[in-house]
């Protein structure tokens, strides 16, 4: 009975350690910067006012090799550290930071609840930062991923080449815009907001960066852009990169779908 309690642990302790050496295999970290006047673009009063006219953060996410982020944390399915601090523990922790996070990493969307930031930061945590370099350390991790975004050498702004304007780019111009000025390929990741309209809105740009702590160092993205933007033809591919709105913007879709049409 014992001798068999025991193999059962050893067992249990090894499948531990293979599923926790497979999920921190991740290869490199994906930094997601977002252009609010894309996410705002068509329900502009669900999110926070002013929306903000700089690109924010979305996340600091450990990639595979292939580009999938790692999935979320789980102590059965996805065990990738042993004790990673709980989502809801990192708040008090991330004092030091608080206004910095306040400003580069705001919860874009209102909702009802209270604390849309500390909500937004909690669930970004218990994705990817659990399964990060850092399950024990909240604060290096989100402070990471600060410097980077606060950095004007990897400021969408800067490095896209072009400004926000009511003309679309092709998407190709501005991936080797960002590949000629900070000498890698980003992820230009796409929106759709307009029903029934092809049109494609820059909604993040990511960057990707070589595994370390801190990561620093830029590397090629391996998937140059997402779904969405693959969703039309190559030849379609035009990004609109729109001008910032402001929470009482109306757009007056059907009407430009009748003018285009
Ligand atoms: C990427 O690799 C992971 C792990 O090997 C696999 O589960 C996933 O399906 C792959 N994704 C793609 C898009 O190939
Ligand atoms: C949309 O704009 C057109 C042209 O300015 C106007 O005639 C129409 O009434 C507007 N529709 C709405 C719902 O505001």
């Amino acid at each position: 009975m014992v001798i068999k309690q025991i193999l059962a642990f050893a067992a249990a302790v090894v499948a531990s350690l293979v599923v926790s050496a497979q999920g921190s295999e991740f290869e490199f970290y994906k930094l997601s910067l977002i252009w609010p006047s894309s996410v705002c673009f068509s329900t502009p009063q669900n999110c926070i006012s002013p929306i903000p006219r700089i690109f924010t953060i979305h996340g600091l996410w450990p990639t595979l090799k292939n580009g999938t982020a790692l999935p979320p944390y789980d102590p059965v399915d996805n065990n990738c550290n042993l004790s990673p601090v709980a989502p809801g523990d990192i708040v008090a922790k991330l004092t030091s930071i608080r206004a910095r996070l306040q400003t580069k990493w705001p919860n874009l969307i209102k909702g009802n609840r209270p604390n849309p930031d500390e909500l937004f930061w909690q669930i970004e945590w218990s994705h990817h930062g659990m399964c990060s370099d850092y399950p024990q350390d909240p604060l290096p991790y989100f402070t990471s991923a600060l410097n980077l975004a606060e950095s004007d050498k990897y400021d969408p702004l800067k490095v896209l080449g072009v400004a926000p304007s009511s003309t679309p780019h092709p998407i190709d111009t501005l991936l080797e815009n960002v590949k000629k000025n900070v000498g890698f390929y980003p992820q230009i990741s796409c929106s759709r907001p307009i029903k029934g309209s092809n049109q494609l809105y820059l909604r993040e740009v990511r960057l990707c960066f070589k595994r370390a702590m801190p990561p620093s160092a830029l590397q090629n993205c391996p998937d140059d852009m997402d779904d969405v933007c693959r969703s039309v033809p190559p030849l379609d591919r035009n990004v609109m990169f729109p001008l910032p709105i402001t929470t009482s913007s109306v757009h007056n879709v059907s009407w430009e779908l009748m003018a285009s049409a």
